[in-house]
C-alpha cells in the first residue's frame, strides 16, 4: 500500500520561513515523522516537494493506479490553481489537503481553497501535527480502498 505525499511552494523553506506562523520543524523533520508512522502500519510513503505548479501537476499524475491516497499540501496553490484541482479530481485518488496554518483566521485570500471540494477531506492548523493527522487518515482511507478492490478482483460468492 502506497501513500504520496506532495507538497507545494516555500515548503522546502519550512523552519525558516515565518516561524512565528509555520513553526520551527523543517520539512525534512516532518517527514522522518510522517515515515515512523508508515512503518508503523506496514506502508509505503514517498515524498515529492515543488515549488513548480506543472511538477505537482505531474506528480499527482503518477498517482494514478499507484498510490492509495495522497496527503497534499498545495501551499498557495491551494487558493488558486484550477489545474491542481483538475488534476486531483483526474486520477481519483482520495486526496487529504493539509495545511499546517488554520488557513480559516489568516488574511481572505486564504480562506477559499480551490481543491478542498475534489479532496476527501481538509486537516488545517495544527502545525506539523496536521501531517501527522493527515497521515492516519491517509492510511485508514487506502485501506478501505485497497478492501474495495480486492473485494472487486474476489470470485462471487456462489
Ligand atoms: C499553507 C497555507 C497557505 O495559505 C500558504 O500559502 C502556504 C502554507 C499552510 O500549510 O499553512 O504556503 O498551505
Amino acid at each position: 500500500m502506497k501513500i504520496a505525499v506532495i507538497e507545494g511552494p516555500n515548503l522546502n523553506m519550512l523552519g525558516i520561513r515565518e516561524r512565528s506562523i509555520y513553526g520551527a520543524m523543517t520539512l525534512s523533520a516532518i517527514h522522518d515523522g510522517m515515515k515512523k508512522i508508515a512503518e508503523q502500519n506496514g506502508v509505503e510513503v514517498e515524498f515529492h516537494q515543488s515549488n513548480i505548479e506543472g511538477e505537482l501537476i505531474d506528480r499527482i499524475q503518477e498517482c494514478y493506479g499507484e498510490s492509495e491516497a495522497i496527503v497534499l499540501n498545495a501551499a498557495a496553490y491551494s487558493h488558486t490553481s484550477i489545474a491542481l484541482r483538475d488534476a486531483i479530481a483526474a486520477v481519483s485518488v482520495p486526496t487529504i489537503e493539509v495545511h499546517l496554518s488554520n488557513t480559516a483566521q489568516r488574511e481572505e485570500f486564504r480562506h477559499k481553497s480551490l481543491i478542498t471540494a475534489v479532496c476527501a477531506g481538509v486537516i488545517a492548523g495544527f502545525g506539523p501535527f496536521s501531517y501527522h493527522l493527515a497521515m492516519i487518515a491517509a492510511i485508514q482511507i487506502a485501506r478501505e480502498t485497497e478492501a474495495r478492490k480486492n473485494a472487486a478482483k474476489a470470485p462471487p460468492n456462489e
